[in-house]
């Protein structure tokens, strides 16, 4: 196999043999094929695409790079997982876990942390005092069987070939290309060990999908790869052209993530994790179908036993489940509305990027975040407001950064004389 060789196949608009694609992957993870030369064939696959047997043969390599987990077995269980391919105030995994492990389905999962506008599952986590998302594989399998639940941080052994991958198509522009998204993804959930995932796949302009076509595309190339692997997979296509819920920012989320759980979250997000829960549920080993899924779900909100599995397991994690210990920020500024009308846009990716901006998120790996700041939607695509209501409120370190965010919020929002047509946050579902 030569690197060069391949590029130049793959740039021509050739079909890789699966052997050398596996190998060119293998030699990548260890080091024997340089950065430049991964980035051209990256770039080659962007504009000429992979076949379905090259993306299957990219993600048995990029599984076969490193270790690979049965949870399953570990527990004794069918075990399920959800993934979302990343947007703007997505806690979803935050609310599903509990309500999930409160119906005795167990939930273990591996996130990322955030890069550039979208943010990440473990920053969320850490903005919990005492949080520790680094477990041991045996004490996330301890804490499966005690609690039920579990999210932790990716170990540095599974799929080691995407991590160098993903950092490199990072910066090299090459991260909205459908089939490396997907061999990205199934590639983990495989490794990790789920026999059922639910997929969130995010789009608008937010999210790395721009349109639903595109976003069915990528599902149904995940759903393949894992119905290949002998996994169950569904793929919710949800809304992601404004901020899921209201809170962007991590200790915000987090709140609004517990709001969820006890009953009193925003009305699309609430759909989406009683939607993402259900589904989980009936891939389970309960035996019952999404219906039932669904009361079992917003019972275990009802009754509170949702928010007591919360706390078990944040407290399990090593953290302190109050509220009121989250970390606010010290200024916070509303944002007006200019004029009387309706929200006919609320922009995902401005409002991602003042949130970043203020220091919520990261433009590189290194970056530290700031856990208290970020940006409360309160008025939603749809939603009347009369000039001077408040259209959404800036958690800032500081006034100079709250005066920009408050700009840059404002310039997020579109209000108009006539209501935008209606829809729900879930858009279609590819199963
Ligand atoms: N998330 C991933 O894990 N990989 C991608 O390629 C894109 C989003």
């Amino acid at each position: 196999m030569r690197p060069a060789e391949l590029i130049e196949q793959k740039r021509n608009g050739g079909e890789h043999d699966p052997a050398e694609l596996t190998e060119l992957i293998l030699a990548y993870a260890r080091d024997e094929v340089p950065d430049y030369q991964m980035a051209a064939w990256c770039m080659a696959v962007f504009f000429r695409g992979l076949t379905g047997a090259e993306t299957h043969a990219l993600t048995d390599a990029m599984i076969r790079s490193g270790e690979t987990l049965d949870l399953g077995a570990a527990i004794g269980r069918k075990v399920v997982d959800k993934h979302s391919t990343g947007g703007v105030g997505d806690k979803t995994s935050i609310a599903v876990g509990p309500i999930v492990a409160a119906c005795g389905v167990p939930l273990g999962k591996m996130s990322g942390r955030g890069l550039g506008h979208t943010g990440g599952t473990l920053d969320k986590l850490e903005s919990i005092p005492g949080f520790r998302v680094e477990l041991t594989t045996e004490e996330m399998v301890a804490q499966l069987r005690d609690v039920g639940m579990a999210i932790v941080g990716q170990t540095a052994d599974l799929v080691p070939a995407d991590k160098k991958l993903y950092a490199l198509r990072d910066v090299t522009a090459t991260v909205d290309i459908i089939p490396l998204i997907a061999s990205s993804i199934m590639s983990k959930k495989l490794a990790a060990g789920a026999d059922a995932i639910v997929l969130d796949v995010k789009v608008g302009d937010g999210a790395f999908m721009k349109t639903l076509d595109d976003a069915r595309e990528l599902a149904g190339q995940m759903r393949e790869i894992g119905t290949r692997a002998g996994r169950e997979v569904t793929c919710l296509l949800t809304d992601m052209d404004q901020p899921l819920g209201r809170a962007v920012g991590n200790a915000l989320e987090v709140d609004e993530a517990r709001d969820t759980i006890l009953g009193d979250g925003p009305a699309d997000f609430t759909e989406l994790v009683l939607e993402a829960a259900a589904r989980l549920l009936a891939y389970s080993d309960l035996g019952v179908d999404v219906d039932e899924g669904r009361r079992r779900a917003e019972q275990a909100v009802a009754d509170g036993s949702a928010l007591e599995r919360y706390e078990r397991w944040v407290r399990a994690q090593g953290g302190d489940p109050d509220p009121a210990l989250l970390e606010r920020a010290p200024v916070r500024r509303p944002v007006p509305a200019p004029r009387d009308g309706v929200v006919t846009r609320l922009a995902a990716l401005d409002v991602g990027n003042a949130a970043l901006e203020l220091g919520a998120g990261r433009r590189t790996k290194a970056d530290p975040v700031d856990h208290a700041v970020g940006v409360l939607c309160f008025a939603k695509r749809g939603d009347t407001v009369l000039a001077g209501d408040d259209l959404a409120e800036v958690h800032a370190r500081d006034d100079a950064s709250a005066g920009r965010a408050v700009e840059a919020v404002l310039a997020a929002y579109e209000i108009g004389d006539e209501a935008p047509p209606e829809h729900g946050i879930l858009l279609d579902v590819v199963a």
